[in-house]
């Protein structure tokens, strides 16, 4: 366990995941978020017949967040189901990035509760961006 923080994510994303709703792959996900403002947020994959409807663990974290009015995640910790840990498919680092710093943190967490830590920026290099304000 590296931090505070990450020990309380992962009892989040924790929750999340015994909500996941994947009949179909069987690979449950939990995603926790630590926004700027101290709020936390959670969210878990819930996958559909048709399968491009699922929606990642990540994704649901992330619109929690925004639709309590948070912008900005400090921490995010993504939690899989095996003894190896859950890197974030590509479509949710670009949508991490859309929130997330250069500096923010993200715990990549396994079964045993092992945690890896890294910077988005390390996570997603030469990221697409754009200033929304210009
Ligand atoms: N999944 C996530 O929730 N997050 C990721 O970053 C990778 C994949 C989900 C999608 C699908 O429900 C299942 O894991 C298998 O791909």
């Amino acid at each position: 366990m590296s931090n505070n923080s990450a020990e309380s994510l992962l009892i989040l994303a924790k929750l999340a995941q015994e909500n996941a709703y994947a009949p179909y792959s069987k690979f449950k996900v939990g995603a926790a978020i630590m926004s700027e403002d101290g709020q936390q947020f959670s969210g878990c994959n819930v996958e559909n017949a048709a399968f491009p409807s699922g929606q990642c663990a990540e994704a649901g974290a992330i619109a929690a967040m925004v639709s309590q009015g948070a912008r900005k995640i400090k921490e995010i910790l993504i939690l899989g189901p095996s003894n190896k840990i859950c890197p974030p498919c590509g479509g949710c680092r670009q949508k991490m990035q859309e929130f997330a710093t250069p500096d923010t943190k993200v715990y990549l967490s396994n079964s045993d509760g092992e945690i890896t830590e890294l910077t988005m920026s390390e996570l997603m290099p030469l990221a697409f961006d754009l200033d929304p304000s210009e």
